[in-house]
């Protein structure tokens, strides 16, 4: 069966094509701010809608299949900004009337989750999931009909780990602000104290973030870079080894775009060596944002049964992961 997904939740546009969880094609396009800018939702909107038709015969292309192929569509249906959301979700609705094919709506977080899990060959793994605006601890219930599906252990009480870094860029007027460019500052850097937030298994990054803007011109920005990286990947460890003590699973991934972060990964490897478990990240094409994700879980769900009406599908951006039935 093969199923064609779009993302659009935020900055990329993809679209992916999956058949029976081997991934055919990944094409994407992300639409990148003005140095010094956040997302503008319209921007972002726009950058989708001119882009939508060539991703799209990209995938196809990439995937050598047609559109007529394609048995099952599905879109990134929230959380995420709403302006952007509604591109994918006009654009599947209207490919999936074209084709008269099947529609899924997919939580973005859980693509996140499951493309990670199906790809490492997980069974049942504790999920770090880390991007711009979710930073979240989850387990899955897999035990059909029996209570939530996913339970968030622990999760940021305020921003998540990438804008943290992408806020802390805009403020040090980095050219390139993103979380990239903090890595690569903070592998010169030496590590000095910043406050430091954990809460049972959640964690939160505004005391730490305030500190670290008021340190620019204090300390080198390689250094400021380095402890602002080394201090909220140690809360989130910390946290997770908690997580990881009360569950008791025995596989741990993480997730998410913060998730290509590789010192972030090793220091996360460290803490399932000293609890036997397994750890496993997935490549970064499938941790960025992208549409095979989308797919791929899209193919998960409907094998499990899921169907939806295509009429009533609509963008939901608060739907959190412990949300999705
Ligand atoms: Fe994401």
């Amino acid at each position: 069966m093969i199923c064609l997904g779009i993302e659009s939740t935020a900055h990329t546009l993809g679209v992916g094509i999956v058949d029976c969880g081997r991934v055919l094609s990944n094409a994407k396009s992300m639409y990148k701010p003005p140095a010094g800018e956040g997302i503008i939702p319209r921007n972002a909107a726009d950058h989708h809608a001119e882009f939508f038709l060539p991703v799209l015969q990209q995938a196809l292309s990439s995937a050598k299949v047609s559109l007529q192929e394609i048995s099952l569509f599905a879109f990134s249906q929230g959380p995420g900004i709403g302006q952007c959301l509604r591109v994918s979700c006009a654009g599947a609705k209207y490919l999936s009337a074209k084709t008269i094919k099947p529609l899924l709506g997919i939580n973005h977080c859980h693509a996140h989750l499951e493309i990670s899990r199906g790809l490492l060959g997980m069974e049942d793994p504790l999920y770090v999931y880390v991007s711009g605006a979710n930073t979240q601890l989850i387990t899955e219930n897999r035990l059909q009909g029996k209570g939530a599906r996913f339970t968030v252990l622990g999760e940021t009480l305020d921003m998540g780990l990438g804008n943290l870094f992408d806020v802390f860029a805009r403020e040090a007027k980095f050219l390139y602000p993103n979380g990239s460019e903090v890595a690569r500052l903070a592998s010169s850097g030496k590590y000095f104290p910043l406050p430091y937030t954990v809460k049972g298994m959640n964690f939160a990054f505004a005391g730490l973030l305030t500190s670290a803007v008021r340190s620019i011109g204090k300390h080198s920005t390689e250094d400021i870079a380095r402890s602002l990286m080394e201090t909220s990947f140690a809360e989130i460890c910390e946290a997770a080894e908690r997580a990881l003590c009360l569950t008791g699973k025995r596989e741990v991934t993480v997730c998410g775009g913060v998730a290509q972060n590789q010192r972030f990964c090793e220091m996360l490897a460290d803490v399932c060596k000293g609890h036997g478990a397994r750890f496993g990240a997935v490549s970064p094409e499938f941790n960025a944002d992208n549409g095979a994700m989308i797919a791929y879980t899209a193919l998960s769900e409907w094998k499990r049964g899921k169907r939806e009406k295509v009429d009533a599908l609509k963008p939901n951006g608060y739907w959190r992961i412990d949300e999705v039935m």
